[in-house]
């Protein structure tokens, strides 16, 4: 008899965009005429910047022609990519990271969720409140949380609430916790943490000997330049955290598909009887045994991202990007709601009017204003009475979407 993963059975409801999109259809089939605007998933709109394309373009040639065919890569990434990594990514912020220490995979999602199967299933888990439910569910996945108590959190997790009164910024808590997961800026709430947040956070880890898993796939959107974009702007940061990175959101690469992530050489955790292991071989070793490399055609497309005209058309798609964010954040204030965010990430944390709950003006606007948002609630208990709003539209969706939100 096969038996299951019953830690699957401790997921609560199913994962939240495919509910938003149940939703969506539920409403669609019985208004067929209505058009739609979404605010909801952070997927991007805009086309791939022209020097990405010609990248793409050429791959596919290479492969096309038997003299330059290329078959399997290496697991980690093309050698290419990881030194290109290295050198815009870090090196031009100071930052000493070695092509070897990056992984190049097919996205952020993927590392953060795989992260977790190098640590043992008794690390303590700490999480931000509300959360990219990711980083959780795939914990619970994995044995490492007991169930759902009924507000919804798991048990034996040690959750961070952000809320307006701490600046939606986590503080390391009172507790030991083994492992951190933090994303800055963040996903749901746009806010970033400042240099003195992030060392809190470092020398939280190293005197309690425990990971920071820094998602940063959204520091391509910063503004404000005193904002670090990466944990290793932080002295002492080498020793304790790995960072996520990924081109979805900085050069359209949703649907391509490319990220990575950095595992530093001297970042060690241990065994149960105290004997330190270094993380970037261990994680070598995962990588190369369950993956065969981001396609040959994503990982061109990608190093194309830092030449100077890839950088100059991203860049600029991320200002239209960011000014659709500006744009909603000065309407959205005009018409009397409160909002946070939308200054160094692509995405706005709105207060849903008094006494309406997430869902319920989630499904106010779908009906009355058919505006797809997502329900703050969504991302975890304390986001209960906000929703999640998000920049990547079209521009004039985003001034359609913001009359609509007049209207209701
Ligand atoms: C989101 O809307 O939160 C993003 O699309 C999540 C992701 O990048 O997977």
């Amino acid at each position: 008899m096969a038996t299951i993963n019953e830690n699957y059975l401790k997921l609560k409801a199913g994962y939240l965009f495919p509910e938003i999109s149940r939703r969506v259809a539920a409403y669609s089939k019985k208004n067929s005429s209505a058009r739609m605007i979404s605010l909801g998933i952070g997927d991007v709109t805009q086309p791939l910047a022209p020097a990405v394309v010609e990248a793409m373009r050429r791959a596919v040639e290479e492969l096309s022609d038997v003299r330059t065919f290329r078959g399997y890569g290496p697991e980690q990434g093309y050698g290419f990519l990881r030194e290109a990594i290295a050198g815009n990514d870090y090196a031009s912020r100071g930052i000493e990271i070695g092509a070897d220490e990056v992984f190049v995979s097919d996205g952020a999602k993927c590392d953060t969720a795989n992260i977790q199967e190098i640590f043992s299933a008794d690390n303590v888990l700490a999480v931000a409140d509300p959360v990219y439910p990711v980083y959780i569910d795939t914990n619970v996945m994995a044995g490492r949380t007991g169930p759902a108590a009924a507000d919804g959190r798991y048990v034996g997790v040690v959750y961070m609430s952000c809320t307006e009164e701490n600046g939606f910024l986590p503080r390391p808590p009172a507790k030991r916790v083994d492992l951190v997961y933090l994303c800055s800026p963040n996903n749901p709430t746009g806010a970033a943490a400042g240099r003195d947040d992030l060392r809190r956070w470092v020398d939280y880890a190293r005197q309690n000997k425990a990971v920071i898993l820094f998602d940063a796939a959204y520091e391509a959107f910063i503004t404000q330049p005193e904002i670090p974009h990466s944990i290793y702007e932080i002295e002492g940061s080498r020793d304790v955290a790995i960072e996520f990175r990924s081109f979805s959101k900085t050069a359209g690469f949703t649907g391509v598909r490319c990220g990575f992530c950095v595992v530093p050489r001297n970042l060690k955790a241990y065994t149960g009887d105290g004997a330190p292991v270094e993380l970037n071989g261990l994680w070598s070793r995962r990588h190369t045994t369950k993956f065969n490399g981001a396609s040959y055609i994503s990982q061109a497309a990608a190093a194309a991202v830092y030449s100077p005209e890839g950088k100059r058309q991203t860049t600029g798609i991320i200002a239209k990007y960011m000014a659709n964010a500006a744009f909603m954040r000065r309407s959205l204030e005009e018409l009397g709601y409160t909002t946070h965010g939308g200054v160094n990430a692509p995405y706005i944390w709105m207060k849903t009017p008094a006494g309406q709950t997430s869902w319920g003006f989630f499904d106010r606007l779908l009906q009355k204003a058919q505006v797809i948002t997502t329900p703050g609630c969504g991302f975890g208990p304390a986001g209960e009475g906000y929703i999640r709003l998000t920049a990547f539209g079209a521009a004039e969706d985003v001034k359609e979407a913001m009359e609509r939100f007049a209207g209701i």
